[in-house]
């Protein structure tokens, strides 16, 4: 295992226990960037069929409900053991197969119809590696469907723009504070995720034989809420309800425009193994 491996495992052994609740619950933000991540899973899943899915970086489980419901095999493997208890306390993953390893050491004979990363793909320094073996694991025709964080973004770059407004206005940045937990605090710099540009995944899926089908935007609103996490902190909680009412019309209709990317955290992209 990588130095940056054994650090992603450190954070999300010690993080796994919170990680749904902070990054899916706790605000209507988080809540939020949930409803438009599960429409896109939502959306994905409609278009494709098979009968087995792997998931990787399931974390606390929180897609792999959706997997459960429409695949009949579920095999889920995440690199910490703190995220996969949390998973296999979920009464609604009772029927899937759990494996603690690092993606990179994962050995196997079995092959999949489809395989499923949502928000992991960033944590790996070799994306052609990640590619490459997910495509040796699908079975031809099976689909490959990454969601992942935008490289080329408005949500780029806020970190600077708050490191500075924190200085200036210190007082802008107490309720985001309050709700980080101490632990991951410490940690945060223990390791840095690589965004992706649509356009290189397109070349890799390209590369290792994955036909490119469609990506689209996924959370399509900016980063500007004092209650988001390491947000540029402009709207108070007071106005959280009515921005985020105009941010949904926006989102509904910039998720289906593949080019819009740029307005948004995140993609999919999905795509399908060839025959040869
Ligand atoms: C940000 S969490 C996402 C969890 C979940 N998919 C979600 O969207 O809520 C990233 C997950 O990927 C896992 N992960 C990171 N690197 C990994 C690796 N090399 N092999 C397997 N899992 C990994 C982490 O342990 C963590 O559970």
């Amino acid at each position: 295992m990588s130095k940056l491996e054994k650090n992603i495992k450190e954070f999300y052994e010690t993080d796994g226990k919170t990680y749904k609740y902070h990054r899916w619950e706790r605000n209507p933000i988080m809540k939020f960037d949930y409803q438009c991540t599960k429409e896109a899973i939502e959306q994905v899943l409609s278009n494709i069929s098979g009968s087995s899915v792997l998931e990787i970086g399931p974390g606390p489980g929180t897609w792999t409900e959706f997997l459960v419901a429409h695949f009949e095999v579920v095999h889920a493997l995440d690199i910490s053991s703190t995220m996969i208890e949390q998973a296999k306390q979920n009464p609604k993953l009772s029927e899937v197969e759990f494996t603690n390893a690092n993606f990179a050491d994962f050995e196997t004979t079995k092959t999949y119809d489809a395989i499923f990363s949502v928000r992991s793909f960033e944590y790996f320094d070799d994306k052609e590696a990640f590619i490459q073996k997910a495509s040796q694991l699908l079975n031809p025709n099976g689909h490959l469907v990454i969601l992942t964080k935008n490289a080329r973004s408005y949500w780029f770059g806020r970190t600077k723009v708050r490191t500075v407004l924190q200085k200036i206005f210190p007082f802008l940045l107490k309720y985001d504070e309050e709700n980080v937990p101490e632990k991951s605090r410490k940690k945060i710099n223990l390791f840095k995720q690589k965004r992706t540009y649509p356009s290189q995944l397109r070349q890799l899926y390209k590369k290792h034989h994955i036909q490119y089908n469609y990506h689209y935007p996924v959370i399509a609103r900016p980063p500007i809420f004092m209650r988001g996490k390491t947000e540029i902190p402009l709207i108070p909680p007071s106005l959280e309800k009515a921005t985020l009412s105009i941010f949904r019309a926006f989102n509904s209709i910039i998720k289906r425009i593949p080019y819009a990317t740029f307005f948004a955290e995140g993609f999919v992209m999905v795509g399908k193994k060839g025959n040869d």
